[in-house]
Parts: structure tokens; C-alpha cells; sequence
């Protein structure tokens, strides 16, 4: 029986060789992030109900570093050190995402000139 996670956080933590075109996560700090992920979890006591786990290209790496949570399938993008307390305390536990770490095609507002979220779906979508 799979553990009954309430929250499923995942922090790419891929690595390419130095110079490469798309760049990646990792070098970006996403190791770190997924550490503070599972500090804060451990602090708060609900590491039990909720997991950080590294993960592989989420094909987000412009927009890295990238970090999904399930259920829900809400992207964060450019996360720092510093957001994850603030995501874990108003997502995770207070259960409203952090509108302003969403990434551009998870946003409901789109600026002018960028594609309205109707036309933007998650990468890997048909
Ligand atoms: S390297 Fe992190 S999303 Fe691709």
C-alpha cells in the first residue's frame, strides 16, 4: 500500500555537463531546495503526510529551479532557498499557493504580449 502523502513535492535536481545549451536545476541551487524542503518538513512534524523528493528534468529548465506539488499539480519556477519556508507554510500547510513563484503557464493572469493561460498548458501536454 503506497504511504498516504497528502502533498507530494518535487524538486528537479538534474545536472548537465557545464556549458549545455538548457542549462539545469542543480546548478541553479535545486539540491539545497530539496534539503530545505525536507528540513522544513521535518521541523514542522509532517514529514510523515508530506514529501520532498528529487526527480529528474520536468522539462521546465528555463524556468528553473522547478518544483511541482501534487496532488494538485501547482509548478513553482525560480524557486530560492528562501521561498521554501514560505511555500511549505502557505501552500503545503495553509493550503493557497504562493501566486507570485507560480510559473508563467500556471499564472491566471498572463501580461500582454505572452500567451493567455487558456493557450498554455504544463510541458509534456499534448
Ligand atoms: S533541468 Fe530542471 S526542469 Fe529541466
Amino acid at each position: 500500500m503506497a504511504p498516504p502523502f497528502q502533498r507530494h513535492i518535487f524538486v528537479c535536481t538534474n545536472r548537465r555537463p557545464d556549458g549545455h545549451p538548457k542549462g539545469d536545476c542543480a546548478t541553479k541551487g535545486s539540491e539545497e531546495i530539496r534539503a530545505a524542503f525536507k528540513t522544513e518538513l521535518d521541523k514542522r512534524g509532517i514529514k510523515g503526510t508530506m514529501r520532498a523528493n528529487a526527480a529528474g528534468c520536468l522539462d521546465t529548465c528555463a524556468f528553473g529551479p522547478s518544483v511541482v506539488v501534487y496532488p494538485e499539480g501547482v509548478w513553482y519556477g525560480g524557486v530560492k532557498l528562501e521561498d521554501v519556508p514560505v511555500i511549505v507554510e502557505e501552500h503545503l500547510i495553509g493550503g493557497r499557493p504562493v501566486e507570485r513563484l507560480l510559473m508563467k503557464f500556471a499564472k491566471k493572469e498572463a501580461k500582454p504580449g505572452e500567451a493567455k493561460p487558456a493557450d498554455t498548458k504544463p510541458p509534456g501536454t499534448p
